[in-house]
């Protein structure tokens, strides 16, 4: 999806997000899955029209959210919770933050993990591969990379749609940067290998810690 297409979406609206289940599932899944402590520092990179950046706000974290298309920083914005939102491309995070800044890096769909993960994809233009390094500069010594993506884990790649990549292409692509110490669905199964993840289906998680 292009940005004009996530201006149009965030300007009439957003996901038919239910607030109070988002909330629980962040509580849940990674708060108290993963220690999160009052104070620590979370980007929610893609953070679209900031809900989860700002929910995540409410339990006293230091929450920023970067966001590339203008309609979603300003809906964003106008949720007036305590998370700074800004506009800019997830490549472009040196121009704001300094190195090992993040206890935590949160990304919840963004487009780039949708597609191609280890070649140039023709659509956004990225080798996700050669960006994930990137992301970890900004994540201090044992904080936490966390993905949150759609996927049925078949392999399946519609050429003019989202991608659905297997487990195995996730580990891949999160094993050099540092130890795996969470792949689950997003009710919480854990997922183990291509085949059982396949079965269980249900979207994935998957957490890298550096
Ligand atoms: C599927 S939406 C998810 C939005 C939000 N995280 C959520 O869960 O509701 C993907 C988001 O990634 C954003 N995005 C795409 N490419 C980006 C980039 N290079 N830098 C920052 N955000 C980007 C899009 O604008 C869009 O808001």
């Amino acid at each position: 999806m292009t940005d004009d297409y996530y201006n149009r979406k965030y300007a009439e609206g957003d996901f038919d997000y239910n607030p109070e289940y988002e909330l629980v599932w962040l509580q849940k899944h990674l708060i108290d899955r993963f220690g999160l402590q009052p104070g620590n520092r979370v980007l929610d990179l893609g953070c679209g029209k900031g809900l989860h950046a700002s929910l995540l706000a409410g339990f006293d974290l230091q929450v920023f959210g970067v966001e590339k298309t203008v309609e979603g920083v300003k809906g964003a914005k106008e949720r007036g919770s305590t998370a700074e939102f800004i506009q800019a491309s997830a490549g472009d995070l040196a121009t704001y933050f300094d190195e090992e800044y993040f206890d935590m890096i949160y990304c919840r769909g963004m487009s780039w993990f949708h597609r191609e993960l280890h070649e140039v994809c023709e659509v956004t233009g990225v080798n996700v591969s050669e960006k994930v390094p990137g992301f970890f500069r900004f994540i201090k010594p044992g904080g936490l990379f966390v993905l949150q993506i759609s996927t049925d884990f078949s392999g399946r790649c519609p050429e003019n749609d989202v991608h659905n990549n297997r487990l195995s292409e996730f580990v891949r692509l999160f094993d050099p940067h540092g130890e795996i110490v969470h792949k689950s669905n997003w009710s919480g199964v854990e997922v183990t290998d291509d085949e059982q993840a396949t079965a269980v289906k249900g979207n994935l998680v998957i957490t890298t810690k550096k």
